[in-house]
C-alpha cells in the first residue's frame, strides 16, 4: 500500500515557525516519525510540500495514479481552497485532513475547512501526533 503525505504551504517554516502555536519540530522530524510508523504499519510513503496551489492540484493529480490515498495538511489553504478540495474529490482516493495546532480554538476564519467535509477523518491539535493518527486511520480505512 502507498500513501502520500502531501504538505501545504508554509509547513517547510516548522521548527522556527510560531513555535508556541507549532512546536519546534521541523518537518524533517515529522517526515522522520512518519516513515517510521509506515515501516511499522507495512505502508510506503512518498512526500510533497508546496507552497503554491497549484503544483499541490498537479501533484495530487500525478499522485493519484500511484497511491490509494493522500494524508494532507493543507496550512492555510484549508479555510480558502474549494480548488484544492476539488482535487482530491476529483481524483476519488480517501483522504485525511490533519493540522498541528487545534485549529476550532484559534481564529474565526481558521474554524472553517472546505476540506473537512469530504476527508475521511479530520485530526488536529495534537502536534506532530496529529499526523501519526491520521496515518493511523488512514491505512485502517483503506484496509476496511
Ligand atoms: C495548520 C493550521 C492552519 O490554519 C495554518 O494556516 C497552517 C498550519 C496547522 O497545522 O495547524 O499553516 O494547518
Amino acid at each position: 500500500m502507498r500513501v502520500a503525505v502531501v504538505h501545504g504551504p508554509n509547513l517547510r517554516l516548522l521548527g522556527r515557525r510560531e513555535p508556541e502555536v507549532y512546536g519546534t519540530e521541523t518537518l524533517e522530524d515529522i517526515d522522520r516519525k512518519l516513515d517510521e510508523l509506515a515501516g511499522e504499519l507495512d505502508v510506503e510513503l512518498e512526500r510533497f510540500q508546496s507552497n503554491h496551489e497549484g503544483e499541490l492540484l498537479d501533484f495530487v493529480d500525478e499522485a493519484s495514479a500511484r497511491v490509494e490515498g493522500f494524508l494532507i495538511n493543507p496550512g492555510a489553504l484549508t479555510h480558502t481552497s474549494v480548488a484544492l478540495r476539488d482535487a482530491l474529490t476529483g481524483v476519488g482516493r480517501p483522504f485525511v485532513e490533519v493540522h498541528l495546532s487545534n485549529t476550532a480554538g484559534r481564529e474565526r476564519f481558521r474554524h472553517r475547512s472546505f476540506l473537512a467535509p469530504v476527508a475521511s477523518g479530520v485530526v488536529y491539535g495534537f502536534g506532530t501526533q496529529s499526523y501519526l493518527l491520521g496515518l493511523r486511520g488512514l491505512v485502517a480505512r483503506l484496509r476496511a
